[in-house]
């Protein structure tokens, strides 16, 4: 199971390409771990470390395509200094991506960069949106037809806490596990989640497979215990990236991170096969979008 996590010495955000090496190990859902790659914080990005810079009201921090940020208290030279923080981590993730998987680039978009100031271990939350669990991502509203979901992570803890991640089984093997019990596909049921908006576009048979699959691995506390894992502590400074829809992960601890998130066409990657979309298609033997 060790080798699910790839470690990259690199130093550079900006570098020669990773092809194909790099690429496959990413597109076979493994997490690449950049652990000397370097991400300098001033002394006043350094005072926005505190949980209290969250406003109560938002879940996240987040800084949209157009530089809108959210969910910040402080006044205007925080709100900007915030903003230029993560306006330069999207830009060093950009590059990271862009350098190492060129051939990613004509075809990627950026969604937006959050900060998370939360203590993972403190949190109180339900199983189902319990990130301690392992689980690979969907989202209920938000149907993506199959669409990647890559993601960029950086640990910004001041303070030298590890972000502690555990990371899982292979796709194919979740897959082989859980599809057979998974609740089927109805049509029907879609629509209704549509017209009430709580989908914002009709949830395809992909879609409804990829939730089953995150919620009967969060569910299962043997399979969370027992299942193939591996332990993998992030030290303060570290950058991973993995496609977060195919690599089994928990974060279990830690506190401070910011993540840079891109989609990307599944037929867009260098081995389309290699997709979540692909290996379901291929599991239920039909289009399922
Ligand atoms: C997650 O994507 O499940 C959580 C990642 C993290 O908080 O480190
Ligand atoms: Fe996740």
């Amino acid at each position: 199971m060790n080798n699910q996590v790839i470690v990259i010495n690199d130093t550079e955000w900006k570098t020669h390409s990773l092809e194909d090496k790099g690429l496959h190990d990413l597109e076979a859902g493994k997490v690449l771990h950049f652990n000397r790659l370097e991400f300098p914080l001033s002394a006043f990005e350094q005072s926005f470390f505190t949980p209290d810079i969250r406003h109560p009201k938002s879940r996240n921090i987040s800084l949209d395509a157009s530089g809108n940020l959210k969910g910040v208290v402080g006044n205007d030279a925080v709100q900007d200094g915030v903003t230029a923080m993560m306006d330069r981590f999207r830009n060093q993730a950009q590059s990271l991506v862009q350098s190492y998987f060129p051939s990613y680039i004509d075809n990627i978009s950026v969604a937006p960069t959050s900060f998370r100031p939360n203590q993972i271990e403190t949190r109180a939350q339900s199983w189902r949106a319990d990130d301690k669990r392992l689980h690979v991502d969907a989202f209920p509203s938000r149907p993506n037809y199959g669409e990647r979901i890559l993601r960029v992570f950086i640990n910004v803890n001041p303070h030298n806490i590890p972000r502690v991640w555990r990371v899982g089984e292979p796709f194919e093997d979740i897959v082989k596990r859980f599809l057979p019990d998974i609740k089927p596909y109805s049509a029907w049921q879609a629509r209704i989640l549509n017209v009430f908006g709580i989908t914002k576009s009709l949830r395809s048979e992909y879609d409804h497979i990829m939730l089953q699959l995150h919620d009967a691995m969060k569910h299962d506390l043997n399979y969370q215990a027992n299942s193939p894992q591996v332990t993998i502590p992030f030290p303060s400074g570290s950058v991973w990236m993995c496609f977060s829809d195919q690599a089994s992960h928990a974060a279990m601890s830690g506190q401070y991170m910011m993540e840079q998130t891109f989609h990307l066409p599944a037929l867009k990657q260098k081995d389309p096969q290699a997709s979540p979309l692909a290996i379901l298609t291929r599991h239920m033997g039909r289009q399922l979008i």
